[in-house]
């Protein structure tokens, strides 16, 4: 059944040049940023702080899952949140550049008036900047609280928003390959594309990961932990290798761990300094693996040297 979408003459138009192998000119050509080395700048400072220096159009990914004014921690606690929210939303669009993209975490089932809300957050960016919505994305997990007056809660949710509509999207680095039983049975049939189930399926916008329980693994203390995966599949999907990534709510440093693993650059930003500690937690889960470049982490320098380490990478 058609959606919306195959009407699309912006889509259409991209299908065919695909199908005739012409690029999309928002694509990237990864051989300009063969990548040796990552830098990942930390800043224990209040985050409008730090944006506020950030220079124009530096950023290539946004990727935060900010304070909800939930009462889970000190840091989560606001008198008036959407004021607070708009001091540091009011930046994104400025400091992404052409293809850049952001990511904001956040949930639709906070019922309180009090609660910060992403759907606030969706209608200020929509309705008072200059950020385009591309998707919202549904991160569904089968292990949660149970419920009794309302549907028990089983997913969040994140938005993804571009500064233009050239955004960057590399999809076939996030596909989900086909099992082989599968696979078999569509290369049989002749109106599918057989590359096309070479290279595997689009992950939808609903994505299934595990929340962390207390024993997993990859948890490093911090209260609201984001799942590796889950990370994962926005830094490979909607930024580059050699590209850089800021996450100015960064928690326990999740967002600077995958940059780590897949050879983005990234500026974390936290008020907490217990971010240090828990980034070592990271850290020691993925030594010795033979696949991560060479980083370096810079601590107590400021945002201008943190931009001219970057640009020497490059020269
Ligand atoms: C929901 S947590 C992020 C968790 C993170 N995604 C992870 O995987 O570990 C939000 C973080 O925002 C930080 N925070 C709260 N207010 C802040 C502010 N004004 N500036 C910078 N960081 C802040 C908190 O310390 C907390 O670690």
């Amino acid at each position: 059944m058609p959606n919306k979408s195959h009407f699309n003459k912006g889509h259409i138009a991209i299908n065919i040049q695909r199908k005739n192998g012409v690029r999309h000119s928002s694509d990237i050509d990864f051989n300009l940023h063969k990548v040796e080395k990552t830098i990942h700048a930390i800043f224990i400072n209040d985050a409008v702080e730090v944006l506020r220096q950030i220079p124009d159009s530096s950023i290539q990914l946004v990727l935060i899952d900010p304070p909800y004014n939930l009462d889970l921690d000190y840091w989560d606690t606001f008198e008036n949140y959407l004021k607070w929210a708009k001091t540091w939303v009011d930046e994104i669009y400025r400091i992404l550049s052409n293809s850049g993209n952001c990511i904001i975490f956040g949930g639709f089932q906070y019922q309180d008036l009090k609660k910060g809300d992403l759907l606030e957050i969706l209608h200020y960016t929509r309705h008072s900047t200059h950020l385009r919505f591309v998707n919202l994305i549904i991160w569904y997990y089968k292990n949660g609280m149970s419920a009794h007056r309302f549907f028990a809660n089983r997913h969040e949710e994140a938005i993804w928003l571009s500064k233009t509509e050239k955004y960057y999207f590399n999809l076939d680095s996030v596909r989900i390959p086909f099992d082989d039983e599968t696979k078999i049975l569509y290369k049989k049939d002749k109106r599918l594309n057989p590359r096309s189930i070479d290279k595997g399926k689009n992950p939808t916008n609903v994505w299934e990961f595990n929340r962390l329980n207390g024993n997993s693994k990859e948890r490093v203390g911090h209260p609201t932990q984001k799942p590796v995966e889950i990370i994962r599949r926005f830094i490979r999907g909607l930024s580059y290798p050699g590209s850089t990534v800021l996450d100015f709510f960064a928690g326990s440093g999740t967002t600077g761990r995958v940059c780590i693993e897949e050879a983005r650059n990234s500026i974390l930003v936290d008020i907490d300094p217990k971010l240090n500690d828990y980034l070592k937690l990271h850290l020691s889960q993925i030594e010795g693996n033979f696949f991560v470049k060479p980083y370096t982490i810079l601590k107590n320098i400021t945002v201008g040297e943190v931009f001219n380490s970057f640009a020497k990478l490059i020269n």
